[in-house]
């Protein structure tokens, strides 16, 4: 007779499909193929693909291939719609949003069904996760719009945004992008991945449905030549993408100089940080949801397990045992854990990046998977941390487990990526998770939980992992936009300086008092090149400055990095810093006012821009520890922390006029944020600028906080764009450099700030503000959980 522990063993779930068949009737409605949603309503289908479902490889239906013209058309529409819909008031924007997410909601399970069907994720996702999110968002950015001119004043929308998504949360994505573009008045043209768009033309039904302003949104299917078209339409003012890091770099590059906003979500290799006290048990179903949630096409998976070494072995084997238990195949199978893997291209990218894993070493403990779009969960052991598998997003279910021993190689390995998503940290002793979220350089920090999403956080990330933010207060921002100043003429090309080796300025007399150094690291220094430039003043040269060249701003950066302790520093500390700064530029006023002077400037105009670069430094000195982050509304018993934090090493390129308020404008709120910064003064009166070594010497600015080089700016400032050890560049001058620096920065994918030189006017309120601040930072959203 079978005792009850032998039934238990030996019993297994029966089968628990979920109904297909209303999905199946709108697919047969559809069978002839499916167009794009322009202008509210569905072209006839073109050139056609097939979508196939990847769990049993039956064919979905048929879509349009999008053609530039078809973009073009898209854009046109979304161009036409957009000043009425942004001239709706906040209210009437509102009931639209709050309609969408009415009929989400109602047509739930045929949106989950779908999303299964056609992306292979398991229907407990999809009807858990991924509909009711999308609600969320549209509820939430509902709220936006209402409150908008309140909470978010002096702001405009983009105008027109080209949105292109991925595949692994195809419906969520859209969601994320079209809620708050939609809120904050822009209109849209979305591309859906070629993989999954089954989701967005039913979205684009419920639009239909609700009566959506005609060509508010606008849904135009393709693949990658889609994507390019949308990137290069000269129409759109705002690009908006998630996908690969790869293809978000070509973003870059090709959007760079054309104006358009840009926010990127790219990929990560986030860390999952298990120390010794954890609640191992808990843990263990982190990394359930961490890396086979979605199978782990999840951009911010937690792919690499960090396990402390004293708990490694009993961790490995309760890890082990869950993952044999989970259960892999049907999407629409209730009981099913893990589903397909989208396409059988990204199974064969599996298969390779685990094959050179295998041969670089790694030792592998799989589930099982039926055959077909399926793979195991999988579990690599003796990863070494430069090898493939540790390094590369493999976006499967496949995890890395690697040990430490203190909390010092935990940041140190968890940081060891160019990535910077998200991390996931466990241990009962949320004082030690606190002091590693601080530390770990990602956007989202889970504390004793992880991939917790809700519309009312921010989510995005640092490094390759883009830039931008998407959720909450911050995520608004990436679709609104102040009025940009306007020069009234372009700032024009400075005159190229022209060096000559040696200090002395030969027959320029007793004018000449000093050759400027550069300032790197807290000293002085003299150019590599041995080369001076002279500077001219309303008579004739004034002085000569240090020529600079790629390795003195590479010797600048290095120095920036060892002043590290600056972005640690409290609020409060960096204030009495800056204060001290302010005090001694004061007490200097008149001679910095006689150098402005001497470059041709009238007393007047010479005293204002000494008066406004002392205020404006007593201002960023008290904004150090004043602007704040917040703690968001999200989940129950979460508490979110929004915080800001420094960009870390910054280079900023100066315009040439006001050269000595345009630097203090520009280097004071990046080091009022805890920044250090690699600083090119204007090119042709750098002697402002230099001058102020003085100052920051006897005010206790620790060295390496402020570097000085100058020389020619775009040269400089080029070097800086493309160094992988700068995180973001401030590049204030001609349109032509402007481009080469957002070109430059998609190496590492830095954050960059480009303006015409001569469009603000930094006497005025244009030269300061919160908005100065925002650019210095990034924003960390912790997640802690609290309660039972
Ligand atoms: P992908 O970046 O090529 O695709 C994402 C979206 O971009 C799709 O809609 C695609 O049609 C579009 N696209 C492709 N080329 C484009 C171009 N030149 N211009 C504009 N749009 C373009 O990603 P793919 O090839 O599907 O997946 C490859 C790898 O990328 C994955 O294995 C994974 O590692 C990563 N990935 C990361 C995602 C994330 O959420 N971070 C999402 C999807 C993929």
């Amino acid at each position: 007779m079978n005792t009850i522990t032998d039934i238990l063993a030996t019993m297994d779930y029966g089968k628990a499909p979920e109904d297909s068949a209303i999905v199946r009737d709108w697919l047969k409605k559809h069978e002839a193929g499916f167009g794009h949603f322009i202008d509210g309503a569905f072209t006839a289908p073109g050139e056609t693909f097939d979508v196939l479902s990847p769990a049993s490889n039956e064919l979905l239906g048929r879509v349009t291939q999008g053609t530039e013209d078809d973009v073009d058309t898209a854009v046109k529409a979304a161009r036409a719609a957009q000043p009425g819909w942004a001239a709706l008031p906040g209210h009437e924007r509102a009931k639209y949003l709050y309609a969408i997410a009415r009929h989400v909601q109602q047509h739930a399970r045929f949106l989950a069904v779908l999303e299964s069907l056609d992306n292979g994720k398991p229907i407990r996702e999809s009807r858990d996760a991924d509909v009711p999110l999308v609600a969320r968002h549209f509820y939430h950015h509902a709220g936006w719009a209402e409150i908008m001119e309140d909470e978010l004043p002096g702001t405009a929308p983009h105008g027109v945004c080209g949105q292109i998504i991925p595949w692994n949360f195809p419906l969520l994505m859209l969601a994320w992008k079209v809620a708050p573009a939609l809120a904050a008045g822009n209109t849209v043209v979305l591309k859906p991945a070629e993989y999954t768009p089954l989701t967005a033309l039913a979205f684009a039904e419920i639009a239909a449905e609700v009566g959506l302003p005609k060509g508010v949104l606008n849904i135009v299917t393709g693949d990658g030549r889609t994507g390019a078209a949308i990137v290069a339409h000269e129409g759109l003012d705002k690009i908006a993408f998630t996908g690969s890091t790869e293809v978000g770099r070509r973003i870059r590059r090709e959007t760079a100089g054309s104006a358009k906003s840009l926010t990127l979500e790219l990929g990560g290799k986030s860390p999952f940080v298990v120390f010794a006290d954890a609640d191992l048990d808990a843990a263990v179903e982190g990394v359930v949801d961490a890396i086979w949630f979605n199978a782990g096409q999840v951009c911010c998976a937690g792919a690499r397990v960090l396990v402390a070494e004293s708990v490694a072995k009993r961790f490995e084997e309760l890890l082990e045992k869950r993952m044999r238990q989970l259960r892999v195949g049907d999407p629409l199978d209730k009981n099913t854990d893990m589903g397909a893997i989208v396409h059988p291209v990204q199974l064969e990218r599996i298969r390779g990046l685990v094959a050179q894993g295998v041969a670089e070493g790694a030792e592998l403990v799989q589930g099982s998977a039926p055959e077909g779009c399926f793979f195991p969960p999988t579990i690599a052991m003796k990863v070494e941390p430069a090898s493939t598998l540790a390094t590369e997003e493999i976006f499967g279910p496949v995890a890395t487990v690697t040990t430490f021993r203190t909390p010092e190689d935990a940041v140190a390995l968890a940081n060891n990526t160019r990535y910077g998503l998200a991390a996931s940290i466990w241990s009962e002793n949320v004082n030690l998770c606190l002091d590693i979220a601080a530390q770990v350089k990602a956007g989202v920090v889970w504390i004793n939980c992880t991939n917790v999403f809700d519309a009312g956080a921010g989510f995005g990330g640092y490094r390759e992992s883009g830039f931008g933010r998407e959720g909450g207060r911050e995520g608004m921002m990436a679709y609104l936009t102040h009025p940009k100043p306007k020069a009234r003429k372009p700032e024009a090309v400075p005159t190229a300086p022209v060096g000559q080796p040696g200090e002395a300025l030969p027959g320029a007399g007793a004018r000449i008092d000093r050759t400027a150094k550069f300032y790197i690291g807290g000293k002085q220094a003299r150019p590599d090149s041995g080369y001076s430039y002279p500077v001219q003043g309303a008579g004739g040269p004034v002085g000569l400055a240090g020529l600079g060249n790629r390795k003195d701003i590479r010797n600048a950066v290095e120095a920036a990095h060892k002043a590290k302790g600056w972005g640690k520093a409290t609020g409060h500390n960096r204030a009495q810093v800056l204060y001290y700064v302010a005090e001694n530029l004061s007490a200097r006023a008149g001679e910095f006012a006689e150098r402005l002077t001497s470059f041709g400037a009238s007393k007047s105009a010479a005293q204002a821009e000494v008066e406004t670069a002392i205020r404006r430094t007593f201002w960023y000195a008290a904004q150090a520890d004043k602007f704040d982050g917040a703690v968001h509304q999200t989940k129950s018993a979460h508490v979110t922390l929004a915080m800001h934090e420094p960009l870390g090493v910054m280079g900023i390129a100066c315009p040439t006029a006001q050269p000595l308020l345009g630097f203090v404008s520009l280097v004071l709120p990046a080091i009022a944020m805890g920044n250090a910064v690699v600083a090119i003064p204007s090119q042709t009166h750098p002697l402002a600028a230099t001058d102020l070594y003085q100052v920051f010497d006897t005010s206790d600015l620790p060295g390496g906080v402020v570097n000085i080089v100058a020389g020619e700016r775009d040269a400089l400032a080029k070097t800086l764009a493309e160094h992988d050890d700068v995180a973001g560049i401030w590049y204030f001058g001609t349109e032509a450099g402007g481009r080469m620096i957002e070109e430059a920065s998609a190496g590492n994918l830095k954050q960059s700030w480009v303006e015409d030189g001569a469009a603000r006017d930094w006497l005025s309120r244009d030269g300061q503000g919160r908005g100065f601040l925002h650019r210095a930072t990034q924003i960390k959203n912790i997640w802690v959980p609290y309660g039972e």
